[in-house]
């Protein structure tokens, strides 16, 4: 594996996390999600190992929420970035939020 520092890594670049992984869906199942944690540890690989390898019967959608700042705007987002997913053919969205720089 080359270091890419700042790149987004390939799926199957994206070392370990299982348990965890598995673990946040877990509790997806019945709740949201908070991901905090230091700069550069992992999050955002964390969201696309799980956008990439879903759970089954979960159809994850990736919003980028830089430019909300509503909670009305966040569910217009979700509505229209979401398509059929929002509309029921699948479960879950998964959204970052900005990072705090
Ligand atoms: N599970 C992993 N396997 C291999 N490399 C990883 C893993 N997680 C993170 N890295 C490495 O660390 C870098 C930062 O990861 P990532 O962007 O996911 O962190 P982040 O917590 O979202 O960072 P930020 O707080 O800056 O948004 C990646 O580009 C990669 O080089
Ligand atoms: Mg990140």
């Amino acid at each position: 594996m080359r270091a890419a520092p700042g790149a987004q890594l390939a799926i199957q670049d994206i070392f370990g996390r299982d348990p965890f992984i598995a673990a946040l869906w877990r509790v997806l199942d019945g709740n949201s999600v908070r991901l905090e944690a230091e700069r550069r540890i992992g999050k955002t690989s964390i969201l696309h190992k799980m956008q990439a390898e879903p759970l089954a019967g979960w159809e994850p959608v990736w919003l980028d929420l830089e430019k909300v700042h509503s909670a009305a705007e966040f569910a217009e987002q979700v509505s229209v970035d979401s398509g059929a997913a929002a509309a029921g053919r699948g479960r879950g969205c998964q959204a970052e939020a900005p990072s705090r720089e």
